[in-house]
């Protein structure tokens, strides 16, 4: 069992997608373990996005994440790290394919919806972010 971290960025909880993300999630068989719906400060996105400071897309990046409620949530199955990175479909929404929740939902490269961890030693780090042990139904 493999668990990754999930974020339905502002541009998606906004138009109250979360319902059929979510969705989409269940019905591709992982397991949500911990979930909540917060509004992160500048300072608590520029920390999780920290590994993208040097990018010319960072302060826009940051901006957006924070301009509105988000939902995080931890989720669980066998190789749930890249099940999840299928479902979610390529960054950019003009790349991803029909079925993911990018071609979707996703508006543009930054407004592309969700965010998925890229590897088990990132989710370790994300999920620890935003959640305690205690959080996360065991
Ligand atoms: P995410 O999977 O959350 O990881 C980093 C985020 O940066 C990415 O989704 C996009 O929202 C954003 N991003 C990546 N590349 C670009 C880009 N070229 N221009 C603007 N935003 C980007």
């Amino acid at each position: 069992m493999q668990r990754t971290l999930s974020i339905i960025k502002p541009d998606a909880v906004g138009r109250n997608l979360s319902g059929a993300i979510l969705k989409m999630i269940q019905d591709a068989g992982l397991t949500v373990k911990a979930m909540k719906l917060i509004r992160m400060t500048k300072e608590q996105a520029e920390g999780f996005y920290a590994v993208h400071k040097a990018r010319p897309f960072f302060a826009d990046l940051c901006c957006f994440m924070c301009s509105g409620p988000v939902v995080v949530s931890v989720l669980e199955g066998e190789g749930a790290v890249t099940r999840y990175r299928d479902l979610m479909g390529a960054t950019n929404p003009a790349n991803a394919a029909e079925g993911t929740i990018r071609k979707q939902y996703a508006l543009d490269i930054e407004k592309n919806s969700v965010h998925g961890s890229d590897a088990p030693e990132t989710a370790a780090v994300e999920i620890a972010y935003f959640f305690s042990q205690l959080e996360i139904v065991g």
